[in-house]
Parts: structure tokens; C-alpha cells; sequence
């Protein structure tokens, strides 16, 4: 493939036509699903470190959340990045579905049986359930519609308390509810996208593509109990708000 560019930094014909036949092909959008799922998981296990900072107290959680919002344009690039991954994955998922249903699959790099596992077999209704979640988190935390009053809560450094909010957040049991079915599915949706991305890219050394399969449900079960630790210890009482 061919990503010459023109002296004056206009791409190539050739190369904006070799891109969008690369992204036509399944192989291409499997490619792209993949490298957008990786940045994902990326994403998700940073934040649920970041927000296992809960445990460590108020100021630890609120100065964190506090560098992320003092992050400025930084944090708004951060964003775009991240929603265009997850605009990009569902998207070409869309499409490679649409492709696939009427035609010969084509081969991968390296292939290797796959069981049809639950999480396989429902990649849709688990993303579809996985974007519903998102959407009420973000109202719920970051945007704070459904709390208005919310934003008005301060520490005794004049951070906002996030440390507070998320707790008594957690505190409504359907809120709890939905986030536990949210975290799992994500969970199960990990799990069988590990497997479909070592497949997709052609991990071709048996050695890190057969153990890597077998701990990606592992992977994905503690990437759960990270983030199921804290609703369930927020509605259990065990963290409580200072607000
Ligand atoms: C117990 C589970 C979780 C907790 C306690 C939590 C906490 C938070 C909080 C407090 C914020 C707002 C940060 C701020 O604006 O200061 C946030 C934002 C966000 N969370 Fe979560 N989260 C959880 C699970 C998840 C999961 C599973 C996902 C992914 C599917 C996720 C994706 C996001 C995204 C995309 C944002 C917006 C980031 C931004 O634009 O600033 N969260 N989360």
C-alpha cells in the first residue's frame, strides 16, 4: 500500500484510494474495529484505575478529577479522540455486519478455532446495552443533568467533590442496578473482543496469542470487580459521602 505524500502535504490520489479500499474491504474494517476496541480498552482500564482511587479517600479521588478538568484543550482533544473511536468502532461494526451477511468470508492471517461463546454470539445486543449505559453515565457524572445540584458540592479545598457525588450516586440501587449490568456486559464484550482482536491482527506467535486468548476472560473479570467494587461498596455502606 502506497502513503506517499505530495511535496506541498496534500495526500497522494492514490493513497486516499488505497485508504478507502482497504477500509471497504471486511479485512480492513475488522483492522479498524480492532485498533479502535484497543484504544478502548486502554481508555477503560485507565479510568477504572483512576477510579479506584475512590478507596484511597476524598482528596486523592478529587485532586485527580481535578487534574483531568485542569487538563483544558488537552482533555477536549482526549475526548474527541476518544468518542471518535467509539463513533468509528460502532459505525464500522455496522457495516462489517451488513457486509459479511451476504458474503464469502475471506481469510484471516492466522485462524484458529473459536468457540461460539455467549459473549460471541452477542456482540450486539452487548455494545447496544454498552452505549445505552454510556450515555446515562455520562448524564449521571460527567454532564450531571439528571443532579444539577451536583455541581455546587465542593471539598474543604474548593475541588469539585466527585469523591461525594459518585457515592451518593451509587446510593439509588436502579442506578447501581444499571451499572453492574453495564460493567458486566462491557465485561463479556471485552472478553470476546481480546480474543477477536489477537485473531483479526494475526498474533502469529502461538506463544503470546494462546495464553493471551486464555487470560483475556480473566482480563476482562477483574476489569469488572474494579469497577463493581464501587457501587457495591457505596450502596453497602462501606464508602460513605462527606458531603
Ligand atoms: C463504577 C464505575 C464507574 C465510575 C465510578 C465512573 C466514574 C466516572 C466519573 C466520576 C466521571 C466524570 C469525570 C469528571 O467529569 O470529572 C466519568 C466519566 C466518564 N466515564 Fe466513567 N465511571 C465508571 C465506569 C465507566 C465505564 C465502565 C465506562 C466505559 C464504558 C466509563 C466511561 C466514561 C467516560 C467516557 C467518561 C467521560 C470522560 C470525559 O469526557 O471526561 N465509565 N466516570
Amino acid at each position: 500500500m502506497c502513503y506517499s505524500v505530495r511535496p506541498y502535504g496534500r495526500p497522494d490520489v492514490t493513497t486516499v484510494k488505497a485508504i478507502i479500499s482497504f477500509y471497504q474491504s471486511s479485512i480492513g474494517k475488522k483492522w479498524i474495529v480492532a485498533l479502535t476496541g484497543l484504544v478502548l480498552v486502554g481508555f477503560v482500564t485507565g479510568h477504572m484505575i483512576g477510579n479506584l482511587q475512590i478507596f484511597l479517600g476524598q482528596e486523592p479521588l478529587n485532586k485527580y478529577a481535578a487534574f483531568l478538568q485542569g487538563l483544558g484543550e488537552l482533555l477536549w482533544v482526549i475526548r474527541g479522540v476518544l468518542f471518535a473511536c467509539i463513533g468509528v468502532h460502532i459505525v464500522t461494526t455496522v457495516l462489517l455486519t451488513i457486509q459479511n451477511a451476504g458474503a464469502t468470508p475471506q481469510k484471516y492471517a492466522v485462524t484458529q478455532s473459536q468457540a461460539a461463546t455467549i459473549a460471541a454470539k452477542t456482540m450486539a445486543i452487548s455494545g447496544t446495552i454498552i452505549l445505552a449505559f454510556l450515555i446515562f453515565h455520562l448524564l449521571h457524572f460527567t454532564a450531571q443533568t439528571i443532579h444539577p445540584e451536583w455541581q455546587g458540592w465542593h471539598d474543604a479545598e474548593g475541588r469539585h467533590d466527585v469523591y461525594s457525588l459518585v457515592i451518593v450516586g451509587f446510593q439509588n440501587p436502579l442506578a447501581t442496578g444499571f451499572y453492574l449490568l453495564g460493567v458486566f456486559l462491557l465485561c463479556m464484550h471485552l472478553s470476546h473482543g481480546i480474543q477477536s482482536f489477537i485473531q483479526t491482527l494475526g498474533v502469529r506467535s502461538r506463544k503470546i496469542a494462546e495464553p493471551l486468548t486464555a487470560a483475556s476472560p480473566y482480563l476482562a473479570g477483574l476489569i469488572f470487580l474494579g469497577y463493581a467494587s464501587i457501587p457495591v461498596a457505596s450502596i453497602l455502606g462501606i464508602l460513605k459521602p462527606l458531603h
